[in-house]
């Protein structure tokens, strides 16, 4: 068990480790980020900050032997790097939860021999297979990198034949996998988080919806369509956290469909549709993601109020704080970031 007064670590910046760090400092624990951007809003809350690239093992031996324990808020770290450092400190989750969940076409395959159901899918390494996966899935189909993509970026919807050439060119030519477009009522996401000792607490599950690909609102509870899912959903999400002795939040993304759940993707962390647990449960994603990585027992997650809803403040959203916080009921996040682009993450407001 890592104690209290123990410092953890925390690979990436962004406001995900904030959150963590966070909740972290509230139990006690000190934090230390190490991440490569010059504005770190994880950094403004934690007690050390290390500005390298994960791949500098200089830095990260020296950041291991400042902490007691290390945890990842940022899917894209190269894998070399996280094993480099569990050489050095105890790291939850393992590099094997995120090896799975940094490639989507591993990822479809780990979860389909779980038994999930993915769209159907097609690798595509080059024009003429993009041309194949067309033929085998129909369209409309979406494009979509293997590696590195997040908040919509790095997919390209095609409605037409006509479309492949765009598609291919606005991906780069990178290895990519074509998804068949799923027809779904709604979206929602199975977060829970597993302990050291294997025990797993899952969370109500939240109804996502998204705008351009990006998560705008997170409500709970979830309509019939969804609550219908869920228990076909939750068992599938420990079977994966199960099968790759996950430690720390584990977060499945899934379609509703009149056949059932679809799942689309997962990632081995906290997730942007767990920030309304902040207020909306008795212990928060990032909590209960501390107290895996540490060693402690799970907290609760019933709910603190029959209704909870989570708002992103994207790009220019930002300004209206104040507005937001005239209404009694808002609780606002603000990550600190000072360039205000579109779509860019700038905070979040929960409703109980
Ligand atoms: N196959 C699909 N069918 C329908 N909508 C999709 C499909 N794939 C992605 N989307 C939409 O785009 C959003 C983002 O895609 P996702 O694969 O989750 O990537 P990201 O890593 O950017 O979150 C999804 O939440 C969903 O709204
Ligand atoms: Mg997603």
């Amino acid at each position: 068990m890592i104690e209290p007064g123990s410092t953890i670590g925390i690979l990436g910046g962004g406001q995900l480790g904030r959150m963590l760090a966070l909740a972290a400092a509230s139990m006690g624990y000190r934090v230390h980020v190490l991440a490569p951007e010059a504005e770190l809003p994880a950094g403004d809350v934690a007690a050390e900050v290390t500005r390298a690239d994960y791949t500098d093992r200089a830095a990260l031996d020296r950041f291991a032997a400042s902490i007691d324990v290390a945890t990842f808020e940022f899917e894209n770290i190269d894998t070399a790097a996280i094993r480099h450092l569990a050489t050095r400190v105890p790291v939850f989750p393992s590099a094997d939860s995120l090896e799975v969940a940094q490639d989507r076409l591993a990822e479809k395959r780990f979860v389909e021999a779980l038994g999930g159901r993915p769209a159907a899918y097609h690798p595509v390494d080059s024009r003429a297979d993009l041309d194949v996966a067309i033929a085998a899935l129909g369209l409309p189909a979406v494009l979509k990198t293997r590696r590195m993509g997040y908040d919509g970026k790095g997919q390209a919807r095609l409605h037409s034949a006509g479309d492949a050439d765009a598609a291919w060119a606005a991906l780069g030519g990178q290895p990519a996998i074509l998804e068949a477009w799923v027809d779904f009522s709604h979206e929602f996401s199975v977060l829970l988080a597993r302990g050291q000792d294997g025990d797993i607490a899952s969370w109500p599950v939240p109804h996502n919806s998204h705008e351009g690909g990006i998560l705008a609102t997170s409500r709970v509870p979830a309509p019939p369509e969804i609550m219908a899912l869920v228990p076909d959903a939750v068992a599938l999400a420990r079977r994966v956290a199960e099968a790759l002795d996950h430690v720390g939040v584990l977060t499945l993304e899934f379609f509703a469909t009149p056949d059932g759940p679809r799942f689309n993707e997962m990632a081995p962390r906290v997730h942007n549709s767990g920030h309304w647990t902040i207020e909306g449960t008795r212990a928060s994603q990032f909590e209960n993601h501390i107290r895996a990585v540490c060693g402690l027992p799970l907290g609760s997650t019933a709910l603190t109020a029959p209704e909870v809803l989570m708002r992103n403040l994207l790009g220019e959203d930002v300004h209206d704080w104040a507005k937001l916080l005239a209404d009694g009921r808002a609780h606002l996040h603000l990550y600190g970031k000072s360039e205000v682009k579109p779509g860019r993450k700038m905070g979040h407001v929960t409703f109980l």
